[in-house]
């Protein structure tokens, strides 16, 4: 039996990034839960950004972004990172982070974030309370404790999920199957 819940619950984990816009000067930091692949070729980012925060602005002025994903052990940056304004902090120096040259854009990587990726603006849309502005990755980053042999260790990344108001780590993920093994075992 299925109860009717709201419309503004969101019933799926989401991804949590700190995305850095504007230029190396006058760079910012914002959490955005609202993130996600869209595109596969080419590969494109939405980030779902309020009108009224100071990084939409620099999001208007400057094309391009970087989604950097904060480990479990930096949640409290990340939280901070969504609760205070760069209109009057400057979160860098203010949480002690560093910033790092991209390969593409100039707008800055967080350094002590293990995955950053680069991305430049294609477009954006209003939906209504949220601007979506879609961002080609143009270069991605990733710590090599993640790396084997060149391939993804999905399975040692522990990075935080986020439901309704809440933070979740995903410890000792158990996998479960591979993409299209249902195909196979038919
Ligand atoms: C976990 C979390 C998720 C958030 N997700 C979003 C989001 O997807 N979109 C958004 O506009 N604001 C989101 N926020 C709020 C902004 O991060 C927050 O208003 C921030 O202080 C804005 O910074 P700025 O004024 O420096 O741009 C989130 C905050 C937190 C803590």
């Amino acid at each position: 039996m299925k109860k009717e819940v709201s419309i503004n619950q969101t019933l799926f984990s989401m991804p949590i990034a700190c995305v850095t816009v504007g230029n190396w000067g006058n760079a910012n930091i914002i959490t955005l839960a609202y993130v996600g692949k869209v595109c596969m070729n080419p590969p494109v980012i939405a980030i779902g950004v309020h009108p009224a925060r100071y990084s939409h602005t620099l999001l208007e002025t400057y094309p391009e972004f970087v989604l950097n994903i904060p480990t479990v052990e930096q949640t409290k940056i990340m939280d901070a990172c969504g609760t205070i304004s760069g209109r009057n902090h400057n979160k860098w120096e203010l949480l002690g982070l560093t910033k790092e040259k991209g390969i593409v854009v100039n707008t800055p990587l967080i350094a002590e974030f293990p995955c950053n990726m680069e991305c430049k603006t294609v477009g954006f849309q209003s939906l209504g309370s949220h601007t979506v502005f879609f961002g080609e990755i143009v270069a991605n980053h990733l710590d090599e404790l993640y790396i084997t042999n060149q391939s993804i260790q999905s399975d040692k990344i522990d990075f935080i999920l986020y439901m309704n108001g809440m933070y979740y780590k995903t410890e000792k993920k158990t996998l479960i199957g591979l993409q299209g093994f249902s195909k196979k075992e038919k």
